[in-house]
């Protein structure tokens, strides 16, 4: 069995954690480099799993080694535990935004095999999903255990060409706060009609989780799911011709454009 270790314990962490376990992973494999003793202690007695405040000694004894620290500390950390890689040669798998594998390999001064990841934080409750790019010196095993973690906390998707990753980002990366804002914006249009605001965020939940269940599920394409519930004069059709004189289509175009463009951006800044 790979042994697992994760550099950082938050919530993401934490997530992942609880999905090996869950998947069968024993906690004899995974260890955890966690600077907080609040934070080591608990991850300790919820998942007992074996913490340390000592990122070189994570670092020295696993297979794979999970990056689960934020952007702003990133360097920090990899120029820290660069000599314990360069010897122990684990696969590096990251989960931090925004940062270059490019970065990675600088700030390691040397090629690590390296798997770039950008997960979501519906991963929080196992329902996220993860583009992951390899560098070439990635193993067919390192692929495999790479998506073996990604998928303790829901899909995933590879992608072959690292630039890929910032419109994974304005899709699926910041995706979730566009659905939680449609979201607010029906609650507060049930409320104007006179729905209670419990009402309207219990319809509006159920109906954004049931539609999303029926599109994974259906055979059909969301733009045909869509046709099929718009009866001609009907009620349907009579809010989504106000969408379409908005041209929804194009807003949503133009939001995940600047999502796209600040994701190239942030990799610029943070990787540097
Ligand atoms: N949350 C998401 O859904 C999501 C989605 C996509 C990508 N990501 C990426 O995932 C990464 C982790 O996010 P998160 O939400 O799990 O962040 P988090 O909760 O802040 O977890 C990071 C943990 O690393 C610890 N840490 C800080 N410096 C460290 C060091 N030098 N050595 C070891 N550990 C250190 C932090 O301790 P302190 O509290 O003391 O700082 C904290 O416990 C981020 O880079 C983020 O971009 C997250």
């Amino acid at each position: 069995m790979s042994k697992i270790g994760f550099i950082g314990g938050g919530n993401m962490a934490r997530a992942l954690i609880g999905g090996l376990l869950a998947d069968g992973k024993s906690a004899a494999d995974i260890l955890v480099s966690e600077p907080v003793t609040e934070a080591a202690q608990r991850l300790q007695s919820e998942f007992g799993v074996q913490v340390s405040s000592d990122n070189d000694q994570v670092a020295g004894q696993v297979d794979c080694l999970v990056l689960a620290v934020k952007p702003q500390v990133i360097k920090g950390v990899v120029t820290g535990i660069a000599d314990t890689v360069r010897a122990s040669r684990p696969l590096l798998v990251s989960i931090v935004a925004g940062i270059p594998v490019a970065s990675l390999e600088n700030w390691l001064t040397d090629t690590a095999a390296l798997v770039r990841t950008m997960p979501n934080t519906p991963a929080l409750v196992g329902k996220g999903i993860t583009a992951l790019f390899a560098n070439g010196s990635v193993t067919e095993s390192q692929h495999r255990l790479a998506e073996q973690i990604m998928d303790a906390v829901g899909e995933t998707l590879w992608v072959d060409d690292e630039s890929l990753l910032d419109a994974v980002t304005a899709v699926s990366g910041s995706g979730p706060a566009y659905f939680f804002r449609v979201m607010e914006a029906m609650v507060e249009a049930g409320q104007s009609l006179g729905l209670t605001a419990e009402q309207s965020t219990r319809l509006t939940l159920a109906t954004a989780a049931g539609a999303a269940e029926l599109a994974i599920r259906s055979e059909y394409s969301v733009a045909q799911l869509r046709q099929q519930v718009t009866s001609p004069g009907g009620t349907t059709a009579a809010a989504l011709e106000v969408m379409q004189a908005l041209d929804v289509g194009d807003l949503f175009d133009q939001a995940l454009r600047a999502a796209h463009r600040r994701a190239g951006e942030l990799a610029q800044e943070l990787g540097n």
